[in-house]
């Protein structure tokens, strides 16, 4: 019995550990994402405006190496267009793809070189290299953003959060060079608090400053660029590029169950009529 007892503390304490020993988070704000839901779909006004924001502030720092520019021609994507199927041909595509530069080399004389951008190039990251990344940005790397909405749990509402949660930190919390308090980053702040330690703040501290600020990005649709709405449309546009295909997925998903639903009422009509005549 004795044995039985320490080992199931054992298991709790393996299964609970890790979640005690870190600090507390806050809960993501919940968003109404027009993406949710069996029958969401993406907001194509939406991604517009959250590729310019992650365009203009986010890829000074954050490679997206996995996206390409044709990309935002695909279908569902933030500038699909019905008149070019085939997204290479699409000219809101290929001005945005020309407006990047694109590390090459020179077919003839090998000499490192940059060219404009084709839809066929995928995203340019900032740096090139990972130590450069680092180097720039106080020896902490950020990450790639390609699959961030998917990588990090609350997705899109969790980097909404934070993109907005940059707040004062509370008196007795002692924030390092580089770091930026956030009640919505996991960590553990308790080495840093002075405070009571029944009492210890959420959160944790980034090493990214807040990107954000009011009126920073001029959106093309008149929409007003507060933090908020700059931090949604950056976070929606991070859930299409880590799921382009969610659409498709929720469309087909919802054809194969009209299509068991049929199926079962043929197989439960061809039972009946296979055993008509049969007493049981
Ligand atoms: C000046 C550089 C810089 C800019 C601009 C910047 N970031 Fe960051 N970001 C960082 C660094 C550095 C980290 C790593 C922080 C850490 O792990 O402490 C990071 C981390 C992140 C993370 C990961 C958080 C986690 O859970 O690990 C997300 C999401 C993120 N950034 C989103 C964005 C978005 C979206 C933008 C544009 C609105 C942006 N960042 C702009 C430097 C930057």
């Amino acid at each position: 019995m004795l044995r039985k007892v320490t080992l199931f503390a054992v298991a709790l304490a393996l299964v609970a550990g890790p979640a005690l020993a870190s600090g507390k988070v806050r809960e993501p704000h919940p968003v109404a994402f027009s993406f949710e839901g069996p029958f969401g779909r993406f907001d194509q006004a939406q991604l517009q405006r959250g590729y310019k924001v992650y365009r203009e502030v986010c890829a000074s720092c954050h490679s997206m190496n996995l996206v390409a520019f044709r990309n935002l021609g695909d279908k569902g994507g933030p500038f699909f267009d019905p008149k070019y199927p085939n997204p290479n041909d699409n000219p809101v595509v290929k001005a945005l793809a020309a407006d990047s530069q694109i590390r090459d080399i020179d077919g003839e004389t090998g000499d490192a070189i940059q060219r404009p951008g084709i839809p066929a190039d995928n995203f340019p990251a900032p740096f090139p290299n990972d130590p450069a990344s680092r180097a720039s940005n106080g020896g902490v790397l950020p990450p790639d953003l390609s699959m961030m909405a998917k990588a990090r749990e609350g997705g899109p509402e969790y980097i909404a959060s934070l993109l907005t949660g940059f707040v004062t930190p509370p008196a007795g919390l002692t924030v390092g060079p580089g770091q930026h308090y956030n009640p919505w980053f996991p960590g553990d702040v308790s080495s840093a608090w002075s405070g009571d330690h029944a009492h210890v703040p959420e959160g944790g501290f980034i090493a990214m400053a807040p990107p954000l600020a009011p009126d920073k990005v001029e959106f093309d649709d008149g929409t007003k660029s507060t933090v908020r709405q700059q931090a949604q449309d950056v976070a929606a546009f991070l859930m299409w590029t880590a799921e382009p295909k969610m659409e498709e997925r929720k469309q087909m998903g919802f054809s194969v169950l009209i299509f068991l639903v049929l199926f079962s009422g043929l197989l439960y009509a061809s039972y009946r009529r296979v055993w008509r005549n049969e007493s049981h």
